[in-house]
This record gives structure tokens, sequence and C-alpha cells, in this order.
């Protein structure tokens, strides 16, 4: 009796998945319905108990037979279902390779960001470190630290803005050295650039926020001799070897001697063009020596140390190393501009 029930579930399953069975849900259904626990053969299976001790093996052994039988089926069911959805999927999905890409636009580095990298790493090279200091700044530092008092005429040229009275936005980088001094024993050998602030109407050659780069050296018996070695160097690897100095005196409130640097015209070597405005040469820098006044302010004994600093902007640099005549394009921010560099 259970033989032949066996057998009859056998031939219905046989047939139910060859015609019936379609996708891999019908599939699921199927292996519930005979293989479940509330399925046909297990419902059979549970009937074994009662069959007698020569009857049990037998059935037993065809009972697995059509179980594993089954299984199988199953299997070779699913394995066909998965290979034709994967055909479909790859019929589906087709790739039209003459359709035009999406083309990402790639920014480009800011010219100003590529000079003051170049130049940091001509520093970091002769072994300075980066130091920075905050933007909006104490009147302290900006001004008074650098032995520049209230009633000093050298703050008319560097007129900012005022938060208050005691605070004001950063007209050069030159207060980081004080901040460095402050904090440090020397020798002390820094670079700080950074933004600045300057109440100028925007022009060719102005804006109001510009970008510069502080040089600070103190050690025992620091000369004049090693401010212009330095500058020498830093001129010929960012202009070129070719590239020449002239310092003519001038007045920092904080160097003593101070001078303002120029480098040889990059366009015509110094014979006179009209970049140079005939001159052969361009203003890049300020720098001196660093007066003692600061250093004593900063704790520094001006007897045992000595020192040299210099500022350059960002901007005058980047114009003249790529040409730009016109310092407001740097600001407007259209790729056209910033991708020619
Ligand atoms: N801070 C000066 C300026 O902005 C430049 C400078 C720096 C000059 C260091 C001398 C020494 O004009």
């Amino acid at each position: 009796m259970l033989k032949d029930q066996l057998e009859q579930i056998r031939e219905q399953a046989q047939d139910q998945i060859k015609n019936e069975v379609k996708n891999a849900q019908q599939l699921d259904e199927f292996r519930v319905k005979y293989l479940g626990k509330k399925g046909e053969l297990t419902a059979l299976l549970r009937g074994m108990s009662e069959l007698s001790a020569e009857e049990r093996p037998i059935i037993g052994q065809l009972a697995n037979d059509v179980r594993s039988f089954l299984e199988n089926k199953i299997q070779e069911a699913a394995q066909e279902f998965e290979k034709s959805a994967m055909a479909d999927e790859l019929k589906n999905d087709v790739i039209d390779i003459t359709m035009p890409g999406k083309i990402k636009k790639l920014g480009k580095k800011h010219p100003l960001t590529s000079v003051t990298e170049e130049i940091e790493e001509v520093f970091i090279s002769m072994g300075y470190e980066i130091a920075e200091g905050p933007e909006i700044e104490f009147d302290y530092y900006n001004f008074k630290a650098l032995n520049t008092p209230e009633d000093h005429p050298a703050r008319d040229l560097q007129d900012t803005f005022y938060i208050n009275d005691r605070i004001v936005l950063r007209t050069q980088t030159s207060p980081v050295q004080i901040r460095v001094m402050e904090n440090t024993k020397p020798p002390i050998k820094i670079i700080c650039p950074g933004r600045v602030y300057r109440s100028d109407i925007a022009d060719a050659t102005h804006t109001p926020v510009f970008h510069q780069i502080e040089a600070l050296v103190v050690d025992k018996g620091v000369t004049m001799g090693d401010l212009i070695g330095t500058l020498k160097l830093f001129a010929k690897k960012i202009f070129g070897e070719n590239t020449n100095i002239r310092l003519r005196p001038h007045h920092f409130p904080f160097t003593e001697p101070s001078a303002e640097v120029d480098v040889s015209c990059w366009v015509c070597g110094g014979v006179g063009c009209r970049v140079c405005k005939q001159e052969g040469w361009i203003e890049i820098l300020g720098a001196g020596m660093v007066h003692p006044n600061v250093l004593e302010m900063c704790g520094i004994d001006s007897k045992e140390y000595s020192g040299f600093a210099f500022g350059l902007g960002i901007e005058r640099t980047a114009m003249g190393k790529y040409n730009i005549d016109d310092l407001r394009l740097l600001y407007e921010n259209d790729i056209r501009f910033v991708s020619q560099f």
C-alpha cells in the first residue's frame, strides 16, 4: 500500500515539476508541497511506524529514494532558473558603448595654492617649519609688539578693518612671528603663510583680502648675509636659476636695517620690458633684521640672539610667475582661468 503511494508521489511530482513549475517561486511551493513539514512525502513517512519489521527497511529504502529523487529534481530546476535569470539579465542589460559618456569636470589647483605650496616646499627643504596664526588678531600682535605703537605713522599704510579697539583683521603675517617668539626658545626657523586684510579698494594690483608668506629666523649670530643668501636661493628656485636680487633701503618698524627686495625681471632678464616697466627689476618682498625691541618684547635677549625676517605677497608672486596682469582674475573663480596654470 505505502509502496504504491510512494511510487505515485514520485510520478506525480515528476510530472508536476516538468509541466507546471515555471519559476523559482513555483519551485519553492513545489518543495513545500512534497518535502515541507506538512508535505505529502513527510505525511506518508509518518505512517512508517505502523509497518511490520520486514516491511520497514524495504519501504524505508524506497522512501529515501523518493526523497533524494525529489531533492535532485528540485536542485536541477533551481540551477536552471538561476541560469536563465542570469541570461535574461545579460540580455536586458546591454551597454551601448557608442553612447557619449558622462564627462566629469575636474577642478584644478588654484594658482595661489600652487605658488604657496611651491614656496613652502623650498623652505621646508631648507629646514623651516610652517606656523600659523589667527586672521582676527589683537592689535597688540599686529602692530604694538611689532614696534608700531598707536601713534606710529606706519599704521596709516596698513589701514584695516577694526572689530573693536583691541581686535583687527591682521594686515600682515608678521604677528605670527610674535606669537612664535613668545612661545619658542631660539633657534627659530619658520614660515607663516596666510590671509591678510587691508581696507584697499580693489583694482588691478590691490584687493582688500590677499595672502602673504612670512619667514623668520632667530639664532645666535644670524646676519644680513644669511638673509641675502636665503633670498637669493629662494628667488632662483621660484623664478629660475638666472634670477638676481637687489636690496633697496626701506623702513619697517619691526626690522632694522630694513630693505625692499626686487628680483630681476623674469621676462626680460633685467634688460627692461613692458612687464617690469622698463626697470629690469620687480619688487616682491619686504625684509630686514629683526628689531632688537621686537626680540626683547618677546622675551628674547637681543644681545645674545639676532634674526632676520621677510614677508612676501603671494598674489604678486603668482602674477609674476604666471604673467597675470590683473589681480582680480585670481578671485573670480572662473574654471577657464584657473585651468590655464
Ligand atoms: N609685513 C611687511 C608688510 O606686510 C613685510 C615684512 C615682513 C617686512 C617681515 C619685513 C620683515 O609689508
